[in-house]
């Protein structure tokens, strides 16, 4: 059935994919993004596009009227930024969270689907990492998204607003940005193999990172828009399942490698996503290797 979609955050990376996604499969689409960091140039033409700042609630309650579905990504997602910043951090993702609640609220949206993040379990002992695990965010940007996450439940307990939160992994793709100084780890290397310089990978290498391909996150979120059996404060994973050291995935991209020293980072992260598929009829389906030859591609190598 057509429904009509907001995306908070929809100029950027993940928005971007998603949105094309929806329009697809013939939803309605609006955007809010107050293009801090977003590309309004990605976006095609029928999207409503609204240049704005999730934190003014009323602006959102107007746009917010006729919308069955918000999905809520709008937020300064790095990590070292949130440590540098925390304070102007805080208020984009926090309090820009409580606002798409409040606007959502007054327009009776029926449902939110909320951007969480893998890093709210900081570094723990078990793998792969279960929703069932206590949370030990080891950021403001992890604690941010844990207090989203609290926040969607709290909402949906309150005010029988349907919210469901999905804890996104290490997400790769098209429309990736590979600039910019907290650049994830695949946009890193293939910025430097562009440049012609040895990737640089930080301590042994071994450590391992869960990579999902933005298009599996996509389906992730519209799995969840829909779904009837999710809607009162789930969190779910959104991961591959599958675990990649970062000495493979450098062999995958290709060029030489520079050992540098090792980053206050988890050693291992692994999503157990048995939960997501059972509730969501979900599957991830992109192999890394196909997703890192498209993105080649996408770079201008081979
Ligand atoms: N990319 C990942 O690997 C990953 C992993 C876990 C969680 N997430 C979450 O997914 C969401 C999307 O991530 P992304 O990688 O696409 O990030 P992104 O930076 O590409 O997109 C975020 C968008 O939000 C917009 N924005 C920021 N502050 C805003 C504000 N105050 N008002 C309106 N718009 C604002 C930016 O302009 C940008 O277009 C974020 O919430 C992030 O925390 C991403």
């Amino acid at each position: 059935m057509q429904k009509t979609f907001l995306v908070t955050g929809g100029a950027g990376f993940i928005g971007t994919n998603l949105v094309l996604a929806l329009l697809e499969q013939g939803h309605k689409v609006k955007v809010v993004d107050d293009l801090c960091a977003g590309n309004i140039e990605r976006l095609p033409a029928e999207v409503d596009f609204y240049e704005q700042d999730i934190r003014d609630t009323s602006a959102l309650v107007e746009i917010c009227k006729g919308v069955d579905v918000i999905v809520h990504l709008a937020a300064l997602p790095r990590v070292q930024f949130s440590i540098d910043e925390p304070v102007i951090v805080h208020d984009v993702n926090v309090n820009g969270t409580l606002s798409v609640l409040e606007a959502a609220k007054s327009a009776q949206v029926k449902r939110i689907v909320f951007a969480a993040s893998s890093a709210a379990y900081g570094d723990q002992e078990t793998l792969p990492l279960s929703t069932h695990l206590p949370v030990a965010p080891k950021s403001p940007y992890a604690l941010h998204k844990y207090i989203g996450e609290e926040y969607m439940r709290l909402w949906s307990e309150l005010f029988a607003l349907e919210t469901v939160s999905l804890r996104f992994f290490n997400v790769y793709g098209p429309h990736f940005d590979p600039e910019g100084p907290y650049a994830l780890v695949i946009g890193r290397f293939l910025k430097l193999v562009k440049e012609r310089q040895p990737l640089t990978v930080t301590g042994d290498g071994e450590q391992t990172r869960d990579f999902v391909h933005v298009s599996d996150v996509a389906s992730a979120i519209i799995a969840a828009s829909h779904s009837e059996t999710v809607g009162k404060g789930e969190v779910l994973n959104v991961g591959s399942g599958i675990e990649t050291s970062i000495n493979t995935l450098a062999m995958m991209i290709g060029g030489t490698i520079e050992y540098v020293a090792a980053r206050l980072e988890p050693k291992h992260t692994l999503a157990d996503i048995s939960e997501t598929k059972a509730l969501l009829g979900w599957e991830p389906k992109v192999q890394l290797a196909k997703g890192i030859a498209d993105l080649k591609k996408e770079f201008g190598f081979n």
